[in-house]
């Protein structure tokens, strides 16, 4: 009798379990079920109004389903997919958004969505906004997490990488880099578009930036406008005899080519550009503060004279593995490696990119350097019209322990209300000139 009682419960929870599994299936959508991911958002474009949303798809065809609210009653679908590194690319370019307004977004086929995301537009005013700076995310993905969830903690406006994303730009890192990328993204949904750098170590394949991330110039150099500042995104691996793979032997045919039209483009470009503040982006260093580093030849003859020219303040430099500000500086033949410093109309150079690539001795500063180290970490910058605020952020080094986690996250209503405010527990580099190098317009 006990046994029977006994099979009984048993039979009736079983089919209980059976019903409610049923139910679930029937009933309730399938989120978060993978058909979808390595979400990544891209500024290709003018970042007041667009967005380019991309991901991977596993089957099925994809929606976006986007808007200013959590209904995200407008779709689109993908503009363009590429079958590359093992994925399957899309991409879907968001056009006529409203400025500084915060859409939401979720990919879905017809059983299967992806969580809710939203990501915040460029402010068409003199708002002022925060963003970061930083490459060479290769190789260390312990260090680079820790970049990856500060960004999650910083809610910047955007990401410029100046690149060197992996190491070999191979199937299996850039899956890795791109799973690790969705740690950036904030606790409630928000997700922070790239303005990507193409690096000597994107050089297996020149179009690697444009098939995993829709980058229109296939060579990789752009101007994007914000309200009140220009950011140019310049390519250091067209320059002849630096390059290396395919790169190098696409040189081979056409020597000086692309690298002259890029020099050219950036002439013009700036010759018309009435911005208040000028930035650039770009991978190699005119002067690297590394010693086994070589010199930029054609960089530093061809592009210096234009920066100071056309009053470029800011040039954010990679690929070093180091960290470095210096003065504001103009090209003069007679002075060290051909700068001297100049406090009115001068370009200040920070870099040179460490967000998780092994460190490198910071050991060749010259007598116009700021200030120089080594240790993981990126650049945090809060523009506005009148300056830009420069901070470091630290996150550890090989030996040095770090807790990204251990930061308090700044709410996006804090941000609403205050566009310039940072998380407060920041570890930020002490430098000569203290934890803020302020650029004046
Ligand atoms: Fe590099």
């Amino acid at each position: 009798m006990k046994r029977n009682k006994n099979y009984l419960t048993g039979y009736l929870l079983t089919t209980l379990v059976l019903i409610l599994l049923t139910a679930c299936s029937t009933h309730s959508p399938k989120i978060n079920n993978v058909k979808s991911d390595k979400y990544r958002l891209i500024w290709n474009d003018n970042p007041i109004s667009t967005m380019t949303i991309a991901w991977n798809q596993y089957e099925g065809n994809p929606t976006v389903h986007y808007g200013l609210t959590e209904q995200t009653k407008q779709k689109t679908f993908p503009d363009r997919t590429t079958k590359y590194r093992g994925m399957h690319n899309n991409f879907a370019r968001l056009q006529d958004l409203e400025a500084n307004a915060k859409y939401y977004f979720k990919i879905c086929t017809e059983k299967f969505c992806s969580k809710t995301m939203y990501f915040k537009t460029a402010p068409s005013d003199d708002k002022a906004f925060t963003f970061i700076a930083g490459g060479d995310s290769r190789s260390i993905p312990r260090g680079r997490i820790r970049g990856n969830v500060l960004v999650s903690k910083i809610r910047p406006l955007f990401i410029a990488h100046g690149g060197d994303y992996t190491k070999d730009g191979t199937t299996e890192e850039w899956n890795r880099w791109l799973n690790e990328w969705q740690q950036t993204i904030s606790e409630d949904g928000r997700m922070y578009p790239l303005v990507l750098t193409h690096g000597n170590h994107e050089n297996r394949d020149a179009h690697m930036l444009n098939k995993l991330f829709d980058v229109p110039n296939k060579d990789v150099y752009s101007k994007m406008d914000f309200n009140f500042l220009s950011l140019y995104t310049l390519n250091t691996e067209l320059e002849p005899s630096v390059g290396y793979y395919d790169m190098v032997s696409k040189e081979k045919w056409n020597k000086y080519k692309r690298w002259d039209k890029q020099t050219k483009w950036l002439k013009e470009t700036l010759e018309t550009d009435t911005k208040p503040w000028k930035i650039l982006s770009y991978h190699r260093p005119l002067r690297p503060h590394k010693k086994s580093k070589a010199e930029g030849r054609l960089r530093y003859l061809d592009w210096s004279p234009l920066f100071y020219k056309h009053g470029v303040q800011l040039a954010i430099e990679c690929d070093s593995h180091l960290v470095k500000y210096t003065h504001p500086l103009k090209p003069d033949l007679f002075g060290e490696e051909g700068f001297v410093i100049d406090k009115e109309k001068g370009t200040t150079f920070i870099g040179e990119g460490s967000w998780g690539a092994p460190t490198r001795a910071n050991d060749d500063e010259k007598s116009w350097t700021l200030d120089s180290g080594k240790f993981w970490q990126f650049k945090l910058i809060i523009a506005s019209k009148d300056n830009l605020k420069i901070r470091t952020v630290k996150f550890g080094d090989e030996e040095t322990e770090y807790n990204s986690n251990g930061v308090e996250a700044l709410t996006q209503k804090e941000q609403d209300t205050n566009p310039r405010a940072i998380p407060e527990n920041l570890d930020l580099w002490n430098s000569k000139v203290g934890k803020v190098l302020t650029l004046e317009n």
